[in-house]
């Protein structure tokens, strides 16, 4: 089955149609620059745009850089501040006819590596954390999201983590690869001492590039980089929209609850 994932990022819009039983793309990915300023309705036109490319109709995922909660955005780090408390999954419906399902670009990411990528079969605490624009994670028990964790922005040193670790710290302040490996493992090492995670999966923009950072970075817990890299989020979003367009409850179509029958004892309490 196919399904669209979008992958809507601080400086790109990216898209293919995927197929989700395997994990891969079904076609190149199509790119375009994420309008400036980043407004709902600007974005909205380059999704639209996005998707037409593939002359696309059905079903979407979305991957979006805020934190979601029922299809609304509720934080913008790296985005427009207007998106705050706007219903991107409606917004982006409004231009999607085969409906849209939204979820955090990282989270996108990281069940994309869980299913098809770094992360496929690993059990206990597993953390993928993106470097792009931003800093974000994505949080796993078992193979299990635990949505919306926002530790790109631990504090660290009295600073945003994200404005000092990201990749886009990386080239703004054109640090060599050694300088910016120290901050990334001081922010591992922050991100260890609080969850103690199993394995780190280290994935976006800076993933490509992992040859050059990833033997410098010194922390205990075992560290890959993505295997899906940079189309983590394309999958993993049509992979959420997959799986939740099979899952979502039919609350129509369900049978009227019951009261359990009362297991209290003739003449006694309840135990
Ligand atoms: C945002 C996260 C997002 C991450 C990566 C952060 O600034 O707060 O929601 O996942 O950037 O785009």
């Amino acid at each position: 089955m196919q399904v669209f994932g979008v992958d809507i990022g601080g400086t790109g819009i990216k898209g293919a149609p995927v197929d989700i039983d395997e994990g891969t793309l079904a076609a190149p990915r199509f790119r375009l620059p994420t309008p400036q300023p980043a407004q709902p309705a600007a974005i909205t036109k380059t999704v639209a745009e996005v998707v037409a490319h593939f002359g696309w109709t059905g079903p979407v995922g979305a991957a979006f850089p805020t934190v979601i909660k029922g299809g609304v955005a509720r934080t913008a780090a790296n985005i427009d501040p207007s998106w705050v408390g706007t219903d991107v999954a409606a917004t982006l419906g409004s231009v999607l006819p085969g409906g849209v399902v939204v979820i955090n670009d990282a989270d996108a990411a990281g069940v994309a590596e869980m299913a098809f990528g770094a992360g496929r079969d690993v059990g206990g605490v597993v953390v993928m954390t993106t470097f792009g624009t931003g800093i974000g994670t994505a949080v796993f028990l078992h193979g299990q999201l635990v949505p919306n964790t926002e530790l790109g922005h631990l504090e660290i040193g009295g600073h945003d983590a994200e404005t000092k670790a990201s990749e886009a710290a990386r080239e703004r302040e054109d640090l060599s690869w050694e300088k910016w490996a120290k901050r990334v493992t001081r922010y591992l090492s922050a991100l260890e001492a609080l969850l103690w995670p199993d394995l780190i999966i280290i994935g976006g923009g800076a993933s490509r590039k992992a040859d050059r950072f990833l033997d410098r970075l010194e922390v205990g817990t075992k560290i890959v980089p993505a295997q899906l890299q940079n189309e983590a989020g394309i999958v993993g979003a049509a992979l959420f929209a997959g799986a939740s367009d099979q899952t979502r409850p039919k609350v129509t179509a369900r049978s009227p609850r019951r009261r359990p029958p009362a297991t209290r004892p003739p003449g006694g309490r309840r135990p």
